[in-house]
């Protein structure tokens, strides 16, 4: 299992985008977190297939898109054309979840499937087979910079534990809340793809890049 650094965008200096990014892939980040909000299913807007389409080839880093959308099938062909190599959506916010997994998966695009601190880890049982990420909610999504929910590591344990069961290889992402700090329980709970957008992005990206690169390479 690969451990993976997924820095988010929505934490980093907008004025300066480029070299955010490229300091973050120059030391170790393989993915880039590239959060969407609609203002209906979270409170907040932040951006959508205008920006990726202008950053998506600025690093060679995954475009990890989270689609914090209301009924997000409408937009995945246009993420797919806007740049995104896989897209997260929310079980919660899906009228059909298993039609919407397939049009990722139609698209050709790597499948990840979210579910936010309310929603038990029983939920995701159905799609296990069907995707190559299960993305933990570790705050209520909307915002970064909040206090990570500390039941979220029994959630990230019992679906390690069903993915195990299973013999499949899905990848857990987490996602809110994670510093330095903590990572070490995530990962201890199951966890191998690391979102952190603050932890990231406050300060200086490479340094702290860098940083968690250290403990996440003691896992591989
Ligand atoms: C919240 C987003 C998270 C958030 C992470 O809805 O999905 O990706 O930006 O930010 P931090 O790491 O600052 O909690
Ligand atoms: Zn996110």
């Amino acid at each position: 299992m690969e451990f993976i650094l997924a820095p988010s965008i929505l934490a980093a200096d907008f004025r300066n985008l480029e070299q955010e990014m490229k300091k973050t892939e120059e030391n170790g980040a393989k993915y880039l977190h590239f959060d969407v909000m609609d203002g209906m299913f979270v409170p907040s807007i932040s951006f959508g297939m205008p920006v990726l389409a202008s950053i998506h080839d600025v690093t060679d880093q995954v475009m990890d898109a989270h689609l914090m959308v209301q009924e997000p099938i409408r937009y995945i062909e246009a993420f797919r054309q806007a740049g995104a190599d896989m897209i997260t959506v929310h079980l919660e916010a899906c009228r059909d979840i298993g039609a919407t997994l397939r049009k990722i998966r139609e698209c050709g695009l790597k499948v990840g499937l979210s579910v936010c601190p309310e929603t038990e880890a029983e939920a995701v049982k159905p799609y296990l087979k069907d995707v190559d990420m299960i993305l933990v909610m570790c705050v209520h999504p909307g915002f970064g910079g909040q206090k990570f929910i500390p039941e979220s590591l029994d959630k990230i344990r019992s679906i390690r534990k069903m993915i195990r069961e299973e013999e499949l290889q899905v990848d857990i992402q987490v996602d809110g809340g994670i510093y330095l700090s903590n990572v070490r329980e995530v990962l201890d709970a199951g966890a191998n793809v690391i979102v952190a957008g603050s932890a990231v992005f406050n300060g200086d990206p490479g340094e702290n890049t860098r940083d968690f690169m250290e403990i996440l390479r003691r896992y591989e």
